[in-house]
């Protein structure tokens, strides 16, 4: 049988530590669907449509792109899963602090959903201090995230927040 896993989250926008945990994940899984959840609660900075497309350009040289699918979601994550025919969440954990929160969104969807299993990968040390939130605060601060996030989702990061700068990239 097929091992599929949905990788879901904000990604707004993608970081290295995303494409990192991603290619781990293939080593255990077949095929992992990213999943972009739709909420426009959370106010992010890129539409889907934006989001999308950096994930899509930051696979776009990797070897194992065919084995990716990039998709969005609205609703409950376990409902998704069921729909994709996935067997598992796949969520990375970097610090102590990112624990509370995804063992509370880890019990709840076990208790929505008792077969999907949800697998946490720890972060690759290099990647532990990045999220999308603290990069896009050093990018409007004038700071540089190059080696950070992948180098489409450098340039659109300027383009948006910094747009006086694009052209000294
Ligand atoms: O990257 P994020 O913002 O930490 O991802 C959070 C996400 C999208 C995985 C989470 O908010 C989610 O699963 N939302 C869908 C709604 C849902 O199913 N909620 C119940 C489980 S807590």
């Amino acid at each position: 049988m097929e091992k599929v896993a949905v990788y879901p989250g904000s990604f707004d926008p993608i970081t290295n530590g995303h494409l990192d945990l991603l290619e781990r994940g293939l080593k255990i899984f077949d095929r992992i669907v990213i999943a972009i959840a739709a909420n426009p609660a959370k106010k992010p900075l890129f539409s889907l449509e934006e989001r999308i497309e950096m994930i899509q350009q930051s696979l776009a040289n990797s070897p194992f792109q065919d084995r990716v699918q990039v998709d969005t979601f609205q609703g409950l994550l376990v409902e998704y899963v069921r729909k994709v025919r996935a067997n598992a969440i796949l969520r990375g954990l970097r610090a102590i602090s990112d624990f509370e929160y995804e063992f509370q969104m880890a019990l709840m969807n076990r208790k929505l959903s008792n077969e999907i299993e949800t697998l946490f990968l720890m972060t690759a040390m290099r990647w532990i201090y990045i999220s999308s939130r603290i990069i896009k605060e050093v990018v409007t601060s004038g700071g540089c995230v190059n080696g950070l996030v992948p180098e489409p989702v450098e340039l659109k990061l300027v383009e948006k927040l910094r747009p006086a700068l694009q052209t000294s990239l």
